[in-house]
């Protein structure tokens, strides 16, 4: 039996809709549920809904083999798993966002307020620029808003949360999407059934 972590939510839904296509489907797993296991012995299949933060932990600590994260978790915490593959779904930017017409002095510390913290210092490492990170939880954007911090690092997918708070992108840190990943030990015990599965989905993405 393959363990998979699907992250709960819009993305998992499309992201299982791609395992089913490939021929790893699960009954009732997309029913109006609390329920957060569902199993299909016939395709030697077990899914759990886990918080799409969480998914890479589960696969990192072997209680899934795969799973779907996306490229900021894996960005941010690093965990120690394979990448298999691009689902090339869930697609949005990192980016740095500021109040518009907001200008950079140079000088001072600049305040960043975001959820990804390495991933912001990371950043602007690269750039020489000396950052000091407001860390929230949520409704990053409201940080400028109110003087908290100067800009944000966060995710924007179509926009709209940053032109209804009258912000805007400064810069592109990095491209994310949904990633296909792997327990290490897995992969070498699993290492054809995930292949299976790996390939399954390549060929829905083509397909
Ligand atoms: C995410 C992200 C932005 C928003 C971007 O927030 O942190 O706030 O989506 O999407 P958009 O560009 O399509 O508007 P999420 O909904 O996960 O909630 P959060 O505020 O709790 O982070």
């Amino acid at each position: 039996m393959l363990n998979i972590a699907l992250p709960k939510g819009r993305l998992g839904e499309k992201v299982y809709a791609m395992f089913a296509r490939a021929g790893f489907d699960c009954p009732g797993i997309l029913e109006d549920s609390r329920k957060l296991v569902f199993e299909n012995p016939e395709k030697q299949v077990r899914y759990f809904w886990v918080k799409p933060s969480d998914s890479a932990i589960y696969v990192e600590r072997g209680a899934a083999d795969i799973g779907v994260a996306g490229k900021d978790i894996l960005l941010e915490y690093r965990p120690d798993v394979y990448e298999l593959s691009d689902l090339e779904t869930g697609k949005c930017r990192m980016a740095v966002a500021a109040p518009k017409g907001w200008r950079d002095d140079g000088i001072r510390t600049l305040r960043v307020a975001t959820k990804f913290a390495f991933i912001a210092r990371e950043y602007y490492a690269s750039q020489g620029r000396d950052i000091d990170v407001i860390h929230l939880n949520g409704s990053i954007e409201i940080a400028p808003i109110l003087g908290l911090s100067d800009v944000i690092v966060d995710i924007v997918e179509t926009g709209t949360t940053l032109r209804e708070n009258d912000l805007e992108v400064i810069s592109t840190i990095t491209e994310i999407s949904a990633r296909l990943i792997c327990n290490k030990a897995s992969f070498r015990f699993k290492q054809q059934e995930i292949m299976r599965v790996a390939e399954g989905l390549k060929r829905t993405k083509e397909g």
